[in-house]
């Protein structure tokens, strides 16, 4: 039971260890992003004071994941940290068959690759860029059904990951059932804004890929997170744990992908768990060829037994009720500044609609990126644009399609920051506020073929 006298919501945690921070002041910082060219993930940990880049693979570990990781059997065959990490995962998603990665991508690139191809088409709520990337790659298509009222950021509603059920069973229709390769669901939806996923959709989702003889997959790396927004807002699992929940909500798929890098504590692994032994066959195939063999996949011993005690502290209540509170905590502050965010407050991050705050800058000057920059020159603030710099096409004529939204995401590292660091950012919300209209836009004179934004070089526009 948790207690909720208090209204200020505690780590729940002691610091056992810490990590330096250089506080660097903003002479420095200009130095540091002209050298990045303007791209902050171009900028090393050591010039930034709050890395909000990425929840991912960025938590604290636990004293005892770190001395799990002592015990590590380090065999390449058959090593009793992997039987550990795959009874966890077995019990978690009901699968039979659960192959080890290093990180989701490689399991995206593994499952994807062999369901992909010329002609197939895959549907989420939201693909996240790497699932996008790994479809596109195969030459099949990537098509988004969230919600409509999802592209509105200001918009309240519990669920605004859900995916349109009409949407859907019209695409499916539209494509040929036998082009669809997949269905996936992604909770929380990461490029949709965090935004949760309800039972009641993925239930849903589950009959109409049942109906049509279509695979259906959960992307299932902020299961535990989703967990907590069903038990508080669907009256019908406010009795139920948050372990159970994440289960059932997997159970209803043929499969899952999960990057351990978010609900899974730590800082690397991921794993696929198939129901399907032929499908399972095929994708073990690959990963020994790319990954490593199958009962390390690309892991160390250690680092499986890490995600096999992450993937079970994740569902404590006290940490969940702490982690989705206190990230609330940043977005209602914000939000009661006037800085338009997007609403409800998501599981794991914070995100700035760019384009309602910059409104001055048009959609082609890229204001998520001004964003961002803005944060780290202002405070050293680490974030990533989520809009047309990551999403954003060019038609024919060069001209820039851009993205349905603009956003800012203030991804918050798992165990990481304490409050104090939190209160910091608020203060620097406040300085950016004030000079808001005299921030200029971007350009990009330098990029790469799939996911510009890692590696894009930008220039400011001076005039
Ligand atoms: N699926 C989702 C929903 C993700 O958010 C990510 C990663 C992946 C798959 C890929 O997993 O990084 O382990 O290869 N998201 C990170 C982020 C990178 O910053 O949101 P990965």
């Amino acid at each position: 039971m948790i207690d909720i006298t208090f209204k200020t919501t505690i780590e729940p945690f002691k610091i056992k260890m810490v990590e330096p921070i250089h506080i660097s002041i903003p002479e420095e910082r200009i130095k540091y992003l002209k050298a990045a060219h303007y791209n902050p993930f171009l900028l090393t940990s050591e010039q930034v004071i709050i890395d909000f880049l990425t929840d991912s693979g960025t938590s604290a570990m636990s004293a005892k994941q770190w001395s799990g990781i002592l015990d590590g059997d380090e065999a390449y065959a058959g090593s009793k940290s992997w039987l550990k990490m795959e009874s966890v995962i077995k019990e978690l998603t009901g699968c039979e068959h659960i192959l080890p990665v290093h990180q989701g991508r490689a399991a995206e690139r593994i499952l994807y690759g062999y369901l992909g191809g010329e002609g197939k088409v895959f549907f989420s709520n939201t693909h996240f860029d790497t699932t996008r990337a790994n479809i596109e790659v195969t030459g099949a298509e990537a098509i988004d059904l969230v919600i409509k009222e999802a592209n509105d950021p200001s918009l309240e509603l519990p669920f605004k990951g859900n995916l349109d059920i009409e949407k859907l069973e019209a695409q499916i229709l539209e494509k040929d059932p036998s082009n669809v390769a997949a269905v996936i669901l992604t909770v929380t939806n990461n490029s949709g804004g965090g935004q949760p996923v309800s039972m009641a959709n993925a239930k849903a989702v589950r009959h109409i890929c049942k109906k049509f003889g279509i695979l259906f997959l959960i992307d299932s790396c902020r299961v535990a997170e989703n967990a907590w927004f069903i038990k508080h807002r669907e009256k019908e699992y406010e009795d139920i744990s948050y372990k159970d929940i994440a289960k059932e909500m997997i159970a209803l798929a043929d499969g899952s992908i999960m990057s351990a890098k978010k609900d899974g504590l730590v800082n690397m692994g991921g794993y696929l768990a198939l129901k399907d032994k032929e499908l399972a066959e095929a994708c073990n195939n690959s990963l020994i060829i790319t990954e490593g063999f199958s009962t390390y996949g690309g892991l160390s011993g250690r680092d499986m037994e890490a995600i096999a005690q992450g993937l079970n502290e994740v569902f404590s209540p006290d940490y969940l009720h702490y982690r989705i509170k206190s990230t609330a905590y940043l977005g209602n502050k914000l939000d009661a500044m006037g800085i338009p965010v997007m609403k409800p407050i998501g599981g794991h991050a914070v995100y700035v609609d760019a384009k309602a705050f910059y409104s001055h800058i048009p959609v082609d000057e890229y204001p998520g990126q001004a964003l961002v920059t803005s944060l780290y020159l202002t405070g050293g603030i680490r974030s990533v644009e989520i809009g047309s710099v990551m999403f954003g096409k060019y038609d024919e004529a060069g001209k820039l399609i851009p993205a349905p939204m603009e956003l800012v995401r203030l991804a918050i590292p798992r165990r990481v920051y304490t409050q104090s660091h939190i209160e910091y950012v608020i203060e620097v919300f406040e300085k950016i506020l004030e000079n808001k209209n005299d921030v200029k836009g971007f350009k990009i004179v330098k990029e790469p073929k799939f996911l510009r934004h890692f590696t894009a070089h930008f220039e400011p526009i001076t005039c």
